[in-house]
């Protein structure tokens, strides 16, 4: 029997290749947005990462009639009192340009705002809320986060996002230095997903996945 199809409900290839790393043990045929090309655009309207998590979820799978994951997630610094937070993606956006910022304008910005910020005072942390939506309308959540310290500069090429600049102490690297196997350990993401992981096992072991829509 084949396994049962749960979408990842992103486009951004970063995430899914995360996301499928740490699901690899469990019999789920992973699928993501970029495997429906018609689906239209959803817009993350939430002021909270729940908020967002949950209607992104919701929707993929009312489109698809598949269960859908998806995680909202971003980074939160202290010294600017919790943004970019739900923000993070389009930070450092300009409504005068045409395309929307890349993740460097995003930590170059960051690195700007944060200039003659103090070592002691550049405290962040990344958060993380995946929901899981059923066609059948169940909903189930979880969260994670990840503590470090925005970094002065630039360093490691591994990652996405804030990744080059969000420092991890006990490491003495940046989240872009250290891989994707120690993030994968360490990362908001992988902290909530690893809740969730426990609620898919529940899921397959009962056979919630493998109706007729599945
Ligand atoms: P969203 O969850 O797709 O809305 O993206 C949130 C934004 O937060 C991303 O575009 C990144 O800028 C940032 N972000 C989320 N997770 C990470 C991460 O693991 N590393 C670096 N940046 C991240």
């Amino acid at each position: 029997m084949a396994a049962p199809a749960v979408v990842i409900a992103t486009r951004n290839p970063g995430k899914v290749r995360e996301l499928a790393e740490l699901l690899a043990d469990l019999p789920l045929r992973l699928l993501s947005l970029a495997d429906f090309p018609e689906l239209p655009e959803i817009p993350e309207e939430g002021e909270t990462f729940l908020a967002n998590a949950v209607a992104k979820a919701r929707q993929v799978a009312a489109l698809t009639r598949l269960p859908a994951l998806a995680d909202d997630s971003g980074l939160e610094v202290a010294a600017l009192g919790g943004r970019p937070g739900v923000h993070s993606a389009r930070y450092a956006a300009d409504r005068t340009a045409p395309l929307p910022p890349t993740d460097e304008d995003n930590w170059r910005k960051l690195l700007q705002e944060l200039t003659g910020v103090p070592e002691g005072a550049r405290q962040a942390r990344f958060v993380c809320v995946i929901a899981l939506a059923l066609p059948d309308g169940r909903l189930f959540t979880a969260r994670g986060e990840c503590s470090g310290t925005i970094a002065s500069e630039p360093r490691g090429h591994h990652g996405f996002g804030y990744d080059p600049v969000f420092w991890l102490p006990e490491y003495g690297a940046t989240m872009a230095e250290v891989g994707l196997e120690v993030k994968n350990r360490l990362s908001h993401r992988a902290r909530a997903l690893a809740e969730m992981k426990e609620v898919l096992r529940r899921l397959v072991a009962e056979g919630a996945f493998s109706g007729p829509s599945a």
